[in-house]
Formats: C-alpha cells, sequence, structure tokens
C-alpha cells in the first residue's frame, strides 16, 4: 500500500447513515458546499465519501461500472471535479462480494478492472464492503484488491469495512488505513438494534466489542469505530460523548449527518479543535481505559511530548461526582509503554468543554451529567 496517506486518523463524510441510497448530485454539490462553510474543511474533514447506491443495477457490456445515470445526470467526472475545486477529497464505495449489501455490482473477479475506473476517475478514497463474500477470504480478497488499487499508482485510502469477524487488525496493516472492527453503527447510546438477520449498535457498544485491538493500530492502519452518529437523533450529552471518545480511540472521523442542515451545537461539536487535535495527535494511539468507579469510565490516550488526554465518560443514567486524586495515579500504557505519573511531576491540564484550566496538584472535582463526558488534556508543567 502506499505509505503516508494517513498519518493520523482519516476525516470527512459519508452518505451511508444519513442518507443511505438516497443519494444523487445535488446532495454531493451541497454537502460539499457545506463542508466549506461550516468550517469542517478547515477543520480537516476532507474526504466526501459515497457510500451505496451510487451505481446503476448492471454493469455496461464491456463488464464496467456504471454510475446511476438518474442520480448523476451531469456524470461522476463532472461532480468529482466540482469536489476536487472546493479542496476536498472525493471517496466511493464497493464492495468485495459478488454484490454490495444492497444489492449493487460487487467487485469479486473485476477487482483489477474497477480499480482502473475508480484511477480514471480521480477518487482518493474506497471503501470495500463484505456482503455476499461466499467462499471467498477475507486477507485474500482485501489483498487482491489492495495490489489492483496499488497497479493504479494513485494515492487512494484503502478502507476495509469486514466488520472484525475475520479480526482485520491481525492482518491488514499492509493492506489497507482503516478497518472497521465491527458491525454498523446505530444513533442510539447503548443499545442494539436488530433488523432480523444482523444487529446494528449504539456507542457503548461499538466501544467495547472488541478488547486488546490497540496494539494494532497506529499511523496509517486505524481501528475504524465506524462513522460518526453525532447529529442524529442522540441528546447533546450522548454526542459529545460520542464524538470525545471517537477522538479518543484515534478512530477515523467520518460524519454522518446532514451536513447542509445541521444545527449551530452539531456544528460547534464536530468542529471542535481541541477535541480534534487529540484525534489527529501524530502518536496515532488509540486511548485505553484504565479505570471504572461510580458508573464513571476513566480513558486516557498518550499524546505526543508526554502530553495525555483523560476522558472521564458518566455511563449511568444518572447525575455523578468525579473526584480525581491524581497523585493516587501512576498510569502505564498497556501496549506502548508511555508513562504517566503525577507524583513525580504536576500537569497541567486544560478543560477541553469548559474554558477552564487547573493542575494536578488538586483533585478533579466535577459533576459529569448522565451520558456526559469531562475531557481534559495534560502537560508536563516545567
Ligand atoms: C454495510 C456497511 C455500512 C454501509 C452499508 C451499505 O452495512 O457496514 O457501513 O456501507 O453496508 O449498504
Amino acid at each position: 500500500k502506499p505509505a503516508g496517506l494517513a498519518k493520523t486518523p482519516p476525516m470527512g463524510w459519508n452518505s451511508w447513515n444519513t442518507f443511505e441510497t438516497n443519494i444523487n448530485e445535488e446532495l454531493v454539490k451541497k454537502t460539499a458546499d457545506a463542508l466549506v462553510a461550516s468550517g469542517m474543511k478547515d477543520a480537516g474533514y476532507l474526504y466526501l465519501v459515497l457510500d451505496d447506491g451510487w451505481m446503476a443495477k448492471e454493469r455496461d457490456e464491456n463488464g464496467n461500472l456504471v454510475p446511476d445515470p438518474v442520480k448523476f445526470p451531469s456524470g461522476l467526472p463532472a461532480l468529482i471535479d466540482y469536489v476536487h475545486k472546493k479542496g476536498l477529497k472525493f471517496g466511493l464505495y464497493n464492495c468485495a462480494g459478488t454484490k454490495t449489501c444492497a444489492g449493487y455490482p460487487g467487485t469479486r473477479g473485476y477487482e483489477y478492472q474497477d480499480a482502473r475506473f475508480y484511477a480514471k476517475l480521480g477518487i482518493d478514497f474506497l471503501k470495500y464492503d463484505w456482503c455476499n463474500t461466499e467462499g471467498i477470504q477475507a486477507k485474500e480478497a482485501y489483498t487482491t484488491m489492495r495490489n489492483a488499487l496499488a497497479a493504479t499508482k494513485k494515492p487512494i485510502i484503502f478502507s476495509l469495512c469486514e466488520w472484525g469477524d475475520n479480526q482485520p487488525w491481525l492482518w491488514a496493516t499492509d493492506i489497507g488505513q482503516m478497518w472497521r472492527i465491527s458491525g454498523d453503527i446505530y444513533p442510539c447510546f447503548d443499545c442494539e438494534y436488530n433488523h432480523g438477520t444482523w444487529s446494528s449498535w449504539g456507542v457503548l457498544r461499538i466501544l467495547e466489542m472488541r478488547k486488546d485491538i490497540r496494539k494494532y493500530a497506529g499511523p496509517d492502519h486505524f481501528n475504524d469505530f465506524d462513522m460518526l452518529e453525532v447529529g442524529n437523533g442522540m441528546t447533546a450529552a450522548e454526542d459529545r460523548s460520542h464524538f470525545a471518545l471517537w477522538c479518543m480511540m484515534a478512530s477515523p472521523l467520518i460524519a454522518g449527518n446532514d451536513i447542509t442542515k445541521m444545527n449551530q451545537q452539531t456544528r460547534d461539536l464536530l468542529t471542535n479543535r481541541d477535541l480534534i487535535a487529540i484525534n489527529q495527535d501524530e502518536l496515532g494511539l488509540q486511548g485505553f481505559k484504565f479505570h471504572f468507579e461510580n458508573g464513571i469510565d476513566y480513558w486516557a490516550k498518550p499524546l505526543a511530548n508526554n502530553q495525555w488526554a483523560f476522558a472521564f465518560l458518566n455511563r449511568s443514567e444518572s447525575a455523578a461526582e468525579l473526584n480525581f486524586d491524581f497523585s493516587k495515579w501512576q498510569i502505564t500504557d498497556p501496549d506502548f509503554g508511555h508513562q504517566f505519573n503525577a507524583k513525580q511531576q504536576v500537569y497541567e491540564f486544560k478543560f477541553l468543554f469548559e474554558n477552564k484550566t487547573a493542575n494536578t496538584k488538586r483533585n478533579l472535582k466535577t459533576k459529569i451529567e448522565a451520558h456526559d463526558i469531562c475531557v481534559i488534556r495534560l502537560r508536563e508543567k516545567k
């Protein structure tokens, strides 16, 4: 795979969570405009990705994919040009199987032909799903597509969407820049939504779905906690926690709401520079949970230059008091060895949702509302 395409977690927008297959060129143009006007592009959201549903139901007589001519009457080249001229990047979706999850032509058996098609279009990102894959092996299928993309010599981010059953974190480091670790996200805090033969999952379910996989993630190879549901119906506190946690986990930040209609609160959260800086930290390390007490999860993420981010998540249904005595904590990153030791070293810190600073000589005492989160960024006091 080409090196350095995703030194930090990719950021962008994807059509699926809000629009499913109801996508078209007007939506893409308005979304591109809104990414710029809202400040999201400046905050780092560069990839505009069309998910399932962009194709016609059949390939043409030469086996080429056909963009849906009703949804995209001006054609994809003109649309991609529009997106690129805004300073954004453009992505598409397909699937390793015979058909996509929504029943459009899949790539199985057409890997090199489809890769050439994408290269000619000039796309920058490919999300590659795992429906209708009976009889094929995940590692092999994703490797074939990686090779097909590499043969085009174009810098295309390859985003694996395998849902974690085949443990891509064990084998995809050199295949893609990111891999899904779970089934689909659902806009609820802590639920399982049953679709009949499969389920999608609330924020806390995805957060806790895999154990011990953070050691497999890092620059250019991230665990993907799935696209964001910020602005899609959870409470303000839940949206804050969801976004902050995805930042703490160094997950790709792919917005999944309607950017053209979002309110100020959603926009402010998605463009929170301090949280994004935690996500985009150059170490590229996923956070880890180091404690649970009184309904509150304690998460830590090592950052470059001996800095840290801590997040205190109130999972419970009622407000909880946090009383954190830094001097009692010596924290060692279980996979990468980074050390936090407030006994030997005073840290200054900033609260990322409140305009406040403090240091670790005194306890951090604060009330955290139900499902809300308190995030701080610490640096060593000189
Ligand atoms: C799967 C993926 C989703 C989305 C849909 C499209 O469920 O996990 O993210 O791409 O397919 O059909």
